[in-house]
């Protein structure tokens, strides 16, 4: 029987909880495909599921972004054995050798290196759904991005800005701020430092010539919520996409009629690339536009498996700035 080493969440927990097991690789189906993982991508998604605040019941392999190459094939596959290729969204990546739907795999072009596919695959057709399909930005849009140096916010701010859009952006530390900046952010506001933070966009949107931002981008959530729905203007869009500081609870909906018949929508990822079709245009669009220079991907760490929970506390304790990594 031949093993692979996969990343496993015996019970739900923090990141110690996390365990290094021996699996056996599966030899592939109709239509699948057994891909040897280059790296792996670590996410928010992972930490919810283990928490239990997405359910999912303990044993199982984590993780729902990798890339890597394709060792076997099984009959009416989609792929060849050699191809490169990103996934994500499918559960139990996090392991050496991984079976997968071959219809899910995307093909990462010459140009662009497995490290990179990982690190961008969920995060960056995330971000390009949400410049695309959840809220179109386009020339002169004015668009709140939190947390805007890390992985989502990174992406986001440059695919605002390259449709012509201005980003206010928000961060933690001025280090990060910087960041934010260099990815082309209008305005920067250290949301740690300020007390009227949607005071603070509503000043920053106006030196952009608006009266209130176009569209909130929040994935911070619980402390960001009410400031990024505050920061509207009449008619303006609150896109909720995920909770890195908790989970928003319930609220009033007649505060979107008082805020100025306000839009606010909660995507996910998984229902922008349930169509193949779809999925593959938005992967090869990222991947032109990671191929053609136009979105840079940052690489904000590397870890190899048995140090996983060490990326998670980074993640979850707001070290870290752009895509961290785990190496199988
Ligand atoms: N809807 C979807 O399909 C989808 C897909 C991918 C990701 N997401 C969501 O996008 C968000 C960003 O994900 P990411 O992987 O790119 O993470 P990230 O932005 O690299 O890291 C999270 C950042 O959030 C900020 N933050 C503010 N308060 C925090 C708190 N109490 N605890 C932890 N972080 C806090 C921190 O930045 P500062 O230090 O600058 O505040 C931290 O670095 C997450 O909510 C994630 O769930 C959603």
């Amino acid at each position: 029987m031949t093993t692979t080493t996969a990343l496993v969440v015996p019970r739900h927990g923090g990141p110690e909880v996390l365990t290094l097991e021996e699996r056996e690789v599966p030899s592939p189906g109709p239509g699948e495909a057994l891909v040897e993982v280059a790296a792996a991508g670590v996410n928010f998604i992972d930490a919810y599921q283990r928490e239990g605040i997405y359910p999912t019941d303990p044993p199982y392999v984590q993780g729902f972004e990798a890339a890597g190459t394709v060792r076997e094939v099984g009959e009416g596959a989609a792929v060849t054995v050699g191809d490169r290729v990103a996934w994500s969204m499918t559960l139990g990546l996090h392991a050496g050798m991984v079976l997968a739907d071959s219809r899910a795999l995307l093909p990462v072009p010459d140009g662009v290196d497995l490290e990179t596919a990982a690190a961008a695959t969920l995060q960056g057709m995330t971000a390009h759904a949400l410049v695309t399909d959840v809220h179109r930005v386009e020339e002169g849009t004015v668009a709140l991005v939190h947390a805007a140096a890390g992985g989502v916010g990174q992406l986001l701010t440059q695919m605002i800005v390259n449709r012509g859009g201005h980003v206010v952006a928000t961060a933690g530390s001025h280090a990060k701020l910087e960041i934010a900046r260099s990815r082309g952010a209008a305005e920067t506001i250290d949301y740690a430092e300020t007390e009227d933070l949607a005071g603070a966009v509503r000043e920053a949107a106006e030196r952009l010539g608006a009266k209130g931002v176009d569209v909130a981008y929040d994935g911070v959530g619980k402390a960001t919520f009410d400031d990024s729905l505050a920061s509207l203007r009449p008619r303006g869009t609150m896109v909720l996409f995920g909770g890195a500081s908790g989970q928003v609870p319930p609220f009033d909906l007649q505060r979107l009629n008082s805020g100025g018949s306000l839009f606010v929508t909660r995507p996910s990822l998984a229902h922008f690339i349930a169509e193949r079709e779809e999925l593959m245009l938005r992967g090869r669009e990222l991947f032109d536009d990671i191929d053609a220079g136009r979105v840079d991907v940052a690489i904000g760490g590397r870890y190899p498996f048995a140090e996983a929970a060490e990326a998670y506390r980074a993640l979850e304790g707001r070290q870290s700035t752009g895509k961290l990594l785990l190496i199988p």
